[in-house]
């Protein structure tokens, strides 16, 4: 069975073959031409998608060593995102699907991202029979699900403002970081002290509130952006440009802190053995660390994707059309389009 997969939904332009449920070919093409603007221009990513897709497309059936004529599902995200970029990817997966009389599977991005830590090279490995615990943490979500075996999934928290991406992007820029800062801050904290300075962790149990968010599993970050404005308005330019490193380990600890302990607690209250982290941050050197500690003391299964299947990508999307498909949960060609999240 080959399996074409198609994600636009944002910034990446990525196609990617499944050959027997094992990745056969994973073509990324990241949008550069965002980073001037500070942030993804929804109306340039979708021209850029736009622009790409036939030879994105064409590449990742050529180094799969297929034709087009081979494939027996198309796959493409049809939400949530970018309506203009997810239009993009889902037309041409449509064109596509009907020139090549085969079926089309719409793909909810963020259950892919869910599934993001099974995509495997080995086929031999499935995503979990047992229930586990999600976390998706991406530049637009930050989300904890209890999943079953059937792949339903049940949301008991998400963030109330900013997605943890973002906190990392928009403190990022405030510090003078380009976009997206994520990965820059995680490089800078490597060199830096993640206790020099505290900044706020909302909705936990310490945080000084007078109720009690010890069972809270929603997220909050937009405190802490403003706590970070105010630090830098508040010392000298040379002083944090002296303390680079040590501000961003601090602004770092105070994103993935929070993120480990609700994930964790999650599991705990559940009585649930397995954790997986998916999205963009689960790149984050800091949260995969903090992360495995949290769980080995605690007992508990750690599944986390490879780096090039943290960020976006089509084999996440081409691995849940797959798995939904073998255990019979999709009908092809019943599909809408959507911006948002429809859990
Ligand atoms: O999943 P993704 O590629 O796209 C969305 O669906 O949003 O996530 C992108 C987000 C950005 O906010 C980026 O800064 C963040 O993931 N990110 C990281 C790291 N790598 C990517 N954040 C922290 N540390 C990283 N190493
Ligand atoms: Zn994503």
């Amino acid at each position: 069975m080959n399996i074409l997969g198609i994600e636009t939904s944002c910034d990446e332009t990525s196609a990617a073959v499944l050959k027997n449920g094992r990745v056969a070919s994973n073509i990324i093409s990241s949008q550069l031409i965002h980073k001037a603007y500070g942030g993804v221009v929804p109306e340039l990513a979708s021209r850029e998608h736009e622009r790409l897709i036939v030879s994105i497309v064409d590449r990742a059936v050529n180094e799969a060593n297929i034709q087009k004529n081979d494939l027996d599902i198309i796959a493409a995200t049809a939400g949530p995102g970018l309506i203009g970029a997810v239009m993009v990817g889902l037309c041409f997966a449509q064109g596509l699907a009907y020139a090549l009389k085969k079926p089309l599977v719409p793909v909810n991005h963020i259950e892919a991202h869910i599934f993001s830590g099974f995509i495997q090279e080995d086929p031999e490995h499935q995503a979990p029979e047992d229930n586990f615990i999600s976390l998706t943490v991406s530049g637009g979500h930050t989300m904890l699900c209890v999943v079953d075996n059937d792949l339903h999934y049940r949301v008991i928290g998400r963030t109330i403002d900013d997605a943890a991406g973002e906190a990392f992007d928009k403190t990022g820029k405030m510090l003078g970081l380009d976009y997206p800062a994520g990965p820059l801050i995680d490089k800078l904290s490597k060199e830096g002290n993640a206790d020099f300075h505290t900044f706020p962790r909302a909705l936990t149990a310490q945080s000084r509130t007078s109720k009690s968010y010890r069972d809270n599993f929603d997220f909050s970050f937009s405190g802490l952006k403003t706590s970070v404005l105010n630090y830098i308005n508040n010392h000298e330019p040379e002083f944090i440009e002296q303390h680079l490193p040590d501000i961003a380990a601090s602004i770092q600890e105070a994103i993935i802190s929070v993120l480990v302990e609700k994930t964790v607690a999650a599991a705990l209250k559940y009585n649930i053995g397995a954790i997986s982290v998916a999205g963009g941050v689960s790149a984050n050197s800091g949260l995969r660390h903090k992360m495995e500690t949290s769980c080995a003391k605690h007992g508990i299964r750690l599944f986390v994707p490879k780096a090039v299947y943290s960020t976006d990508n089509a084999a996440m999307i081409a691995t849940l059309a797959s798995l939904k498909l073998s255990r019979g949960l999709v009908k092809p060609n019943n599909y809408d389009v959507a911006p948002f999240a429809s859990f």
